[in-house]
């Protein structure tokens, strides 16, 4: 029997041929995923990466609970349209302190995994609480009361020790002065602002919603978003990007 008839038994038998394409997959599966659960981490290391700071974490979660990734991505792909828009594509090391991560799959707004640097604080206070007021056409919904709401001081301890827990290195001396740090980060005048920078070298230090008095959920998140893409030196990068949009 030549193999060409071997063949017309599954051509004739669909359960025969149903199953001899799940073995056929399943094998083609294991060699790809296999290879996986040997390897420490799939996510190459580069130099920058910081975990996020107390006040920039808060303003995280504040961004989870308001829903922003509903409508920003935090991913910008290796397309030229896209890197000549946003800025070199997202790297997966730039996620990899994210807990969950925030890619998002909808882009009502634009992607905002560099949109640090590109606006002042006063910007986005302005933009957050009415987005009409400097950005016309804006669909954008509303804010205001994060400019009035102060950051709860009581949980971000526990929440460093539980990113801990899950993989961020958050040293014994991070989670301990986490409500120290937090208060730090915004207000230049705090005693602890040389301790804070210590242990989160090159993180931005100012009052981000221009009132150093008070902590409010404005200055996280304005934290968090003036920190989205400027922990990677991107010079370093930037051959390997030209390859790639080649
Ligand atoms: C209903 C969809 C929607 C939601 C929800 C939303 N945005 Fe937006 N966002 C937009 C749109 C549309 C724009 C573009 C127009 C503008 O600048 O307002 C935008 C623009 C922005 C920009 C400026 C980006 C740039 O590069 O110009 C920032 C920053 C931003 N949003 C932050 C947020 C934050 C933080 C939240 C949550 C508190 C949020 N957005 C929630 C739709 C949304």
């Amino acid at each position: 029997m030549s193999l060409m008839n071997r063949h017309a038994i599954f051509e004739k038998n669909s359960i025969l041929l149903t199953v001899g394409i799940l073995i056929v997959v399943a094998i083609g599966g294991l060699i790809e995923l296999v290879p996986n659960f040997y390897l420490k981490s799939t996510i190459e290391e580069v130099e920058g990466m910081r975990p996020y700071t107390p006040l920039e974490l808060a303003g995280r979660n504040v961004y989870i609970r308001e829903g922003c990734y509903n409508c920003h991505s935090q991913q910008i792909r290796t397309l030229r349209d896209e890197v000549e828009r946003y800025g070199h594509y997202s790297l997966a090391a730039e996620s990899m302190y994210d807990h969950p991560f925030q890619w998002g799959s909808k882009r009502t707004g634009p992607d905002l995994a560099r949109v640090g640097g590109k606006y002042s604080d006063q910007w986005h206070h302005d933009h957050l609480v009415d987005p009409r007021s400097v950005s016309p056409a804006s669909i954008m919904p509303s804010y205001p009361w994060l400019a009035d709401y102060e950051v709860d001081p009581r949980f971000i301890e526990t929440d460093l020790a539980v990113n801990a827990l899950i993989g961020v290195p958050y040293s014994e001396e991070m989670i301990e002065n986490a409500v120290a740090d937090l208060r730090a980060q915004a207000n230049p005048d705090d005693d602890n602002v040389d301790a804070f920078l210590e242990r989160y070298p090159g993180a931005q230090v100012r009052s981000f919603d221009g009132d150093p008095r008070k902590l409010t959920e404005m200055d996280a998140v304005i934290a968090y978003l003036q920190m989205l893409g400027t922990l990677v030196d991107f010079s370093l990068y930037d051959d390997q990007a030209d390859v790639n949009l080649r």
